[in-house]
Parts: structure tokens; C-alpha cells; sequence
């Protein structure tokens, strides 16, 4: 620790000379390289021969609101409440171990980077207050358990990227879906094995594409182990949202990517045929969004591979005879 702390002063020492301009092997015994301002600081090379953050300098630390120092520590920075003031900080490929992540002395943050840092689990962000936090990357890590609930109070987030983590379980996934902000969630995992928990209700669809509606924003979800139809209501539910608020949460993720039925039980063609009375509205458009495209579904047959959502299909199966009131 003490040479920690000789390295520190060196540093503040050399950080009131140069002056905030750049300085190289700026930490001494390390092979970083650093490029320091007034309001932030930027480490390379450090090879993981950190343990803690420096402080250059005590008396402007709280000026400091961004600090970039990837590839550079090897735990958890305990000097981090010295940057309170952060809004910027991205520690991705550091060495971290879960439970001894804490965010609670950063409120200002607005974009968080914990890509590739060995996380195994979520740190629950419902705990600190990131109420300005817009963009958090935490993929490249060992998670397994992804819990929407944790998501909760982050009231700006509009980017999350958790893509290639073994995920394993989404739970509660409609706290994702309500975050009013989000546009952007990157599922895509290492495994292909997912468990979805305490899917929406019918009426927290109802909420939600109420609340889509009004805000007309777009919503786009990257999954590689999901359908469209495990996380929409079961089509014998269908008639229970009408067919304008479907028509808003179709639209609403259109730009979406979600998986086939292929894994899932076969289709029932009850089921199609609700699905195809819903969907048919997209069909006036030539060229179908990728969530449509993206989803074929297997028929009781063996044989067909239709896609869902495409005019053929329904004729094919000569669904439009069929009369469905919603
Ligand atoms: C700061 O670093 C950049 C890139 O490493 C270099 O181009 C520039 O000349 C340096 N400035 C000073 C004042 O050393
Ligand atoms: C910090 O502030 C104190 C008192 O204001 C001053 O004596 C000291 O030199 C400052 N240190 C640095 C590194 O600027
Ligand atoms: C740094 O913050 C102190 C107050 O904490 C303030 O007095 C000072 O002007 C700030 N310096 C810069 C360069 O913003
Ligand atoms: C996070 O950092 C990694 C590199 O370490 C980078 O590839 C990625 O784009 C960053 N994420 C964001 C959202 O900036
Ligand atoms: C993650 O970090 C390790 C070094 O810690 C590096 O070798 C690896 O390429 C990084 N992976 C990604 C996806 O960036
Ligand atoms: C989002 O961030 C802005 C500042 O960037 C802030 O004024 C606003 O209160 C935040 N919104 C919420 C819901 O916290
Ligand atoms: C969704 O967010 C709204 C506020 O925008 C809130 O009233 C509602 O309770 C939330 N629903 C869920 C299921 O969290
Ligand atoms: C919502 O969408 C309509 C039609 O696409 C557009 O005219 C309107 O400006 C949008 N409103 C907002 C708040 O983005
Ligand atoms: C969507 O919002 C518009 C006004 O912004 C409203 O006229 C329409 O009825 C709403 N649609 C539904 C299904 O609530
Ligand atoms: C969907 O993506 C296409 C191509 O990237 C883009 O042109 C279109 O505006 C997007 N639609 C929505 C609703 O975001
Ligand atoms: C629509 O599809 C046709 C071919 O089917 C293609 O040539 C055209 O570029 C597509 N248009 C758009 C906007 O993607």
C-alpha cells in the first residue's frame, strides 16, 4: 500500500508540474501511459498493474468527470469516491470480482463501461442512485442472471449492451420494457439455453403500449435465444388487447431481432392464424421490418417453415377463411 500511496504523491507531484498536459510513464513501476486535463484522465497500457485509481491531485479530484482507464486495474478501485463528480467512467477490461463492486459514491454518472471486466453478476443498480446514467455496457462478462428488477430506478438509461454473457435467466423483464428511455437492449448471449420468469401480463402490455403510444418511441431488442411470441401474451389472449395497442407494440419493436419458433413446441395453427390476423397490418409494406423476417415458425407438419408474419403464408394455409373478432 505504501508504495501506492509514494506513487500517488509522485504523481500529484508531477501532475502540478506538467501542468495538465500529457505526461507518459506517469506511474511509476507500471507501464502506463496517461493523458491528463483539467476535468479528466485517461490511463493505457497499464496491463492490469493497478490496484486502486491514482489521485494526481486531492484538491481537484471532484473536478474529474471522466476517467478512462481500460485494461488498467486489477480489483475494484476503492479511490473512486475521490472522482465523485464522474460522468464518464469506462473500467471495461479491468479484473473485477462481483461482489465487491459498488457504485454508491457516483451519482453523476451518465455512461458506465464494466464490459469484460469478469463481473459474474449484475451489480444491483437498484441500490445507488444513477438517475442521469444513459449508456451501460456490461457485456464481455460471466453473467448468468439478468433481473430486469435491478433496472428499476435508472429512469435515463436509453443503451444497454449485456451482449455475449451467458445469460441464463431473464426475470422480470417488463421493469426493461417500462424504462421510459431505453430504445436499445443487446441480448445477445453466449449461451443459447434462456429462461424467461415473470412474463408480462396482459394488462402490463395494455400499460406499456399505452405509455408507447404517447411517447412514439421505438424499442429495439437483439436476442439470440428468445421469440417474439414467448414474451407477447399467448394468442388465445390476443383478444384481450386490442388490435390498435398490438398494432403500437408491433410497431414500437419492429426494428427488433428476436429467434425463430424452432426451439419452441411446434405451432398450432389456431395460433398462427390469430398471429396472422394481428401481424397482417405489416403487410401492406413491401418490404417486411427484420422482426418479421426474423421469425419463421415450424408447422404441426414437420414440413412448412413459414414465416409468421407474411401474406403467403396466410393464404398458403387459406387462414383468411377463417372469421376472428377482436
Ligand atoms: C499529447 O499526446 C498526443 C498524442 O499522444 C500528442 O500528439 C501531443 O503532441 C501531446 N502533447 C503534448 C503537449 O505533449
Ligand atoms: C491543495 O490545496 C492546499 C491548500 O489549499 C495546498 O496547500 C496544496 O498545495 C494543494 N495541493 C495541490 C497538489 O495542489
Ligand atoms: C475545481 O473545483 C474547485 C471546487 O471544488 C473549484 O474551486 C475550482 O475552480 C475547480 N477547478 C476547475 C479547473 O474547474
Ligand atoms: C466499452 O469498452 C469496450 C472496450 O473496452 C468498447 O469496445 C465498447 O465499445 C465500450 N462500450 C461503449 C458503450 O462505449
Ligand atoms: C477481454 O480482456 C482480455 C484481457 O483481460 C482480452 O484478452 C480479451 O480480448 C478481451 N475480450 C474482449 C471481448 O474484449
Ligand atoms: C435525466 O437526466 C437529466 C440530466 O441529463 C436530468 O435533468 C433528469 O432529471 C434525468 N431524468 C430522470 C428521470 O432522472
Ligand atoms: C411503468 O412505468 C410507469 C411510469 O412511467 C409506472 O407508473 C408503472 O407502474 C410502471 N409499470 C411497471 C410494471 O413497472
Ligand atoms: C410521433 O410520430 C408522429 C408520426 O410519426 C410525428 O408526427 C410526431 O412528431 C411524433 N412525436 C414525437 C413527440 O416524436
Ligand atoms: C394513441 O395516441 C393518439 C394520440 O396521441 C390517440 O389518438 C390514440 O387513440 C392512441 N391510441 C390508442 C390505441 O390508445
Ligand atoms: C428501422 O431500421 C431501418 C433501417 O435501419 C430504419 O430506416 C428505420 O427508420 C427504423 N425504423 C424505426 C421505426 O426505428
Ligand atoms: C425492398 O426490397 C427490394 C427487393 O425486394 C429491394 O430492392 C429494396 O431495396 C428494398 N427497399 C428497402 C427500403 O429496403
Amino acid at each position: 500500500m505504501s508504495k501506492v500511496h509514494q506513487l500517488l504523491i509522485f504523481l500529484c507531484f508531477l501532475s502540478t508540474l506538467t501542468n495538465s498536459t500529457n505526461i507518459s510513464s506517469c506511474i511509476s513501476n507500471t507501464p502506463c501511459k496517461c493523458i491528463l486535463t483539467e476535468h479528466s484522465f485517461i490511463l493505457n497500457n497499464c496491463l492490469h498493474s493497478l490496484p486502486d485509481l491514482p489521485i494526481f491531485n486531492p484538491n481537484t479530484s471532484i473536478n474529474i468527470t471522466t476517467i478512462i482507464a481500460q485494461y488498467a486495474l486489477n480489483r475494484w478501485p476503492l479511490h473512486l469516491c475521490t472522482y465523485s463528480n464522474i460522468e464518464i467512467l469506462d473500467l471495461s477490461g479491468s479484473n473485477f470480482d462481483s461482489q465487491y463492486i459498488d457504485l454508491s459514491c457516483l451519482t453523476q454518472l451518465i455512461h458506465l463501461n464494466l464490459s469484460n471486466t469478469s463481473m459474474k453478476k449484475i451489480p444491483n443498480f437498484d441500490k445507488y442512485s444513477l438517475k442521469y446514467l444513459q449508456i451501460l455496457d456490461i457485456s464481455n462478462n460471466q453473467i448468468e442472471i439478468l433481473d430486469g428488477s435491478f433496472f428499476r430506478l435508472l429512469n435515463n438509461l436509453s443503451i444497454l449492451i449485456i451482449e455475449n454473457n451467458p445469460l441464463k435467466e431473464i426475470n422480470y423483464f417488463e421493469y426493461l420494457l417500462n424504462l421510459s428511455y431505453l430504445k436499445f437492449i443487446n441480448l445477445i448471449s453466449s449461451s443459447s439455453i434462456m429462461t424467461i420468469k415473470n412474463l408480462l401480463t396482459v394488462t402490463q402490455w395494455i400499460d406499456l403500449a399505452h405509455k408507447w403510444n404517447n411517447s412514439n418511441k421505438t424499442f429495439i431488442i437483439r436476442t439470440n435465444t428468445f421469440s417474439l411470441q414467448s414474451i407477447l401474451p399467448n394468442p388465445e389472449q390476443f383478444q384481450l388487447i386490442s388490435l390498435d395497442l398490438m398494432k403500437i407494440i408491433l410497431k414500437t419493436l419492429s426494428n427488433s431481432t428476436f429467434t425463430t419458433l424452432f426451439s419452441t413446441p411446434k405451432c398450432n395453427c389456431i395460433y398462427i392464424r390469430n398471429y396472422q390476423q394481428i401481424f397482417s397490418f405489416n403487410n401492406y409494406h413491401k418490404n417486411l421490418s427484420s422482426l418479421f423476417q426474423s421469425t419463421t415458425c415450424l408447422m404441426p407438419n414437420g414440413i412448412i417453415h413459414a414465416r409468421l408474419f407474411d401474406q403467403r403464408t396466410f393464404t398458403d394455409l387459406n387462414l383468411f377463411k377463417i372469421h376472428v373478432h377482436f
